[in-house]
This record gives structure tokens, C-alpha cells and sequence, in this order.
């Protein structure tokens, strides 16, 4: 084999059977996932990535019914968003089960969950249930710190030659509708605490539910995307308003369409909606390293709702 990338859902399901890591498509990024309850394979997804083992791990089920080996004790409140959102990019934080090894919660009592909407990832996650196996662990494959990856190049760009080495493999499902990472709420209350937003809103959030989200909590549990500098690319990042933009060689823009480019920026995203803007904007980052670029000069999108997500990662990008 000179590639790890297959398009067979039974490859994949067959090599995480056997212990080995799998790239999969998700809707939101691709994760690197490993069966659950193989300590040996968990391990090594940190490997993989050089995650510092205290950063936890989302474990990727198929329904709501299997989630419940996972995570116990949701509130009613959770319930009703896993009902509304699930397949979706929706991760819920709760009470572990005592399945979940501690290597996957970095030793905490609570566990992320969520079902994945990607069609062959389901179809992967409903073989792999008819083996026994029925949770995923998968962080997004990337390197620890760098963009998380949307296609299966990106993947292999980061990690082939090490899955490779290993006889892992890259599930190749095209490129990742949604583009960032799954809204995170943390569910042990009685009000809905966002930990890492996504395409799933607070107003999304408080519509389903008919609770205000709280923005604080106390003993907040760690996430590890919301270290202050994180999804970053080589090239430095720099936020700026679209009435700043320097002119300058070797630099990239990033922004909504409709602004004036200064000529000798190289446009990587000009963004018809903030929906193509969060589907493109990794992809926008990696092409700036790709094209040696050394500077990205970035104009936030308007709005709340999904430009809250796109915010968030173009800041910690920025850092
Ligand atoms: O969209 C996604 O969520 C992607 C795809 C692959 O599903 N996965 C992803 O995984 O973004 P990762 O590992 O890059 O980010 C998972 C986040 C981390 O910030 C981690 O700290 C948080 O989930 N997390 C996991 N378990 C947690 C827990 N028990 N309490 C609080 N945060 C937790
Ligand atoms: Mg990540």
C-alpha cells in the first residue's frame, strides 16, 4: 500500500475492529478515531497527534440509544437537543458511564459524546455495531495545535506517513459540508453552558430547549480548542478591518466577498455567506502555508450565529 486512503466503509469498520486508527469523514471535520474500549488503540490516537493526555476525547456514536452506554444522567433539556440534532454537529458533555475508560476523559467524571451526520460514517458506525464495537473516540486529525482537517488530504498531508507506517486508515467521505468543529455544550445542569460553539447556535440552543444559555459556570471542565492559541496555521494571522488591509507581497486575505482586495494580496477566501466562509476556511488557512505564504490578513465575518464559530477560530488562529 503506498496510500492509507480507501472509500470502503467494511476497510474501515475492519481496521478499527482489529485495533488500528481510522481517519473518518464527519460533517463538521475529519476525526481520528479508535474503538473505545481499546485502551492500546486510544493510546495511540494520542500518539498520532501528540496530544498531552489530558486533553479528552469526544466518543462518536451511532443514535441516542447507543449513547447511553456512554453518558448517563441527561437532563430533559439534553434530551430534547440530542432528539432535534442528533446526526448532527452537536457534542454533548455529561456523566460518564463506567464503560469510559479514563483515558478518554483525561480523568474526569464527565464524557463528550455525539453522533456523527456523514452517511458513510454511519454506515461505518452501524457495522461496527453489529461487532460488538459501539463507540468511536476521534479528535480532529490533525496535529495537536494545527488546523483541524476537512478532507482527506489534509489528513494525509498531517498524518499519512505515520498512519501508513501502522496499517491505519483514511476513510475518504469528500470534503466536510459544515467545515468546523461540533457545538459543545456541557449538560450536568439545569441550564445549557456552551463550551466551544459551532454551527448548532445559541439561539438554536435556547429555541429547542425554551432555557437561556448560561455563559458561566463554575469548575468549567477543560477544552482543549479553547486554549488561547489553537486551529493555527505557519503563516501569521492577523485580524484586521476591511478599511485596514495593508498591500503587501507574500501575504494572504481572508474575509466576506465584497471587499476591496488591496492588488497584491493572494485571496485565499472571499466568502459568499458565513456558511461558505466556516465550509472554506480551513482549507483557506492551509493553502496560505501551502503557498508559502507568511502573513494571512483576516476580516471577521457580521452577524451572530454561525460567525460566532468563525470568530472563535480565526482569534485562537490569530494567537
Ligand atoms: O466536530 C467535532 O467535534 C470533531 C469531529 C471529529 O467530531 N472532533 C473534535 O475533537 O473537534 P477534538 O478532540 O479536536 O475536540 C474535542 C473537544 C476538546 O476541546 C475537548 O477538550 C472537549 O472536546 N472535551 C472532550 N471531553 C470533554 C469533557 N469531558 N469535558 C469537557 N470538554 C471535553
Ligand atoms: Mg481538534
Amino acid at each position: 500500500m503506498t496510500s492509507p486512503i480507501t472509500t470502503d466503509a467494511s476497510v474501515a469498520a475492519k481496521a478499527l475492529k482489529t485495533g488500528h486508527l481510522c481517519a473518518i469523514p464527519t460533517e463538521t471535520v475529519y476525526g481520528l478515531a479508535a474503538d473505545a474500549d481499546n485502551q492500546q488503540a486510544v493510546a495511540r490516537v494520542f500518539e498520532a497527534k501528540n496530544r498531552p493526555t489530558d486533553h479528552p476525547l469526544i466518543v462518536h456514536v451511532k443514535d441516542l440509544a447507543s449513547a447511553k452506554d456512554w453518558i448517563t444522567d441527561l437532563p430533559d433539556w439534553a434530551l430534547q437537543l440530542a432528539n432535534e440534532f442528533w446526526p448532527g454537529p452537536l457534542t454533548l458533555v455529561g456523566n460518564k458511564t463506567n464503560r469510559v475508560s479514563p483515558l478518554v476523559t483525561g480523568g474526569q467524571n464527565t464524557v463528550a459524546v455525539r453522533v456523527p451526520a456523514h452517511p458513510l460514517t454511519q454506515e461505518l458506525l452501524t457495522q461496527l455495531a453489529n461487532q460488538g464495537v459501539t463507540g468511536l473516540v476521534a479528535p480532529s486529525a490533525n496535529r495537536f495545535g494545527h488546523v483541524s482537517p476537512t478532507t482527506a488530504n489534509h489528513v494525509e498531508a498531517d498524518l499519512g506517513p505515520y498512519l501508513l507506517t501502522k496499517n491505519d486508515v483514511i476513510l475518504d467521505g469528500g470534503k466536510c459540508e459544515v467545515g468546523l468543529e461540533s457545538t459543545i455544550v456541557l449538560a450536568t445542569g439545569d441550564h445549557p453552558v456552551i463550551l466551544r460553539p459551532g454551527a448548532i447556535t445559541q439561539s438554536d440552543i435556547e429555541r429547542v430547549t425554551g432555557l437561556a444559555v448560561s455563559q458561566t459556570v463554575a469548575n468549567k471542565p477543560r477544552v482543549s480548542g479553547s486554549l488561547d492559541s489553537h486551529y493555527a496555521p505557519k503563516a501569521e494571522v492577523k485580524i484586521v478591518s476591511n478599511s485596514q488591509i495593508p498591500d503587501e507581497k507574500d501575504a494572504g486575505f481572508i474575509g466576506p466577498c465584497g471587499i476591496n482586495v488591496p492588488e497584491n494580496l493572494t485571496v485565499l477566501l472571499s466568502a459568499i455567506d458565513n456558511q461558505d466562509y466556516a465550509s472554506n476556511l480551513y482549507q483557506a488557512l492551509r493553502k496560505a502555508d501551502e503557498l508559502g505564504l507568511t502573513k494571512i490578513y483576516a476580516v471577521l465575518p457580521e452577524d451572530n450565529g454561525l460567525a460566532t464559530a468563525i470568530i472563535d477560530r480565526l482569534t485562537r488562529a490569530a494567537n
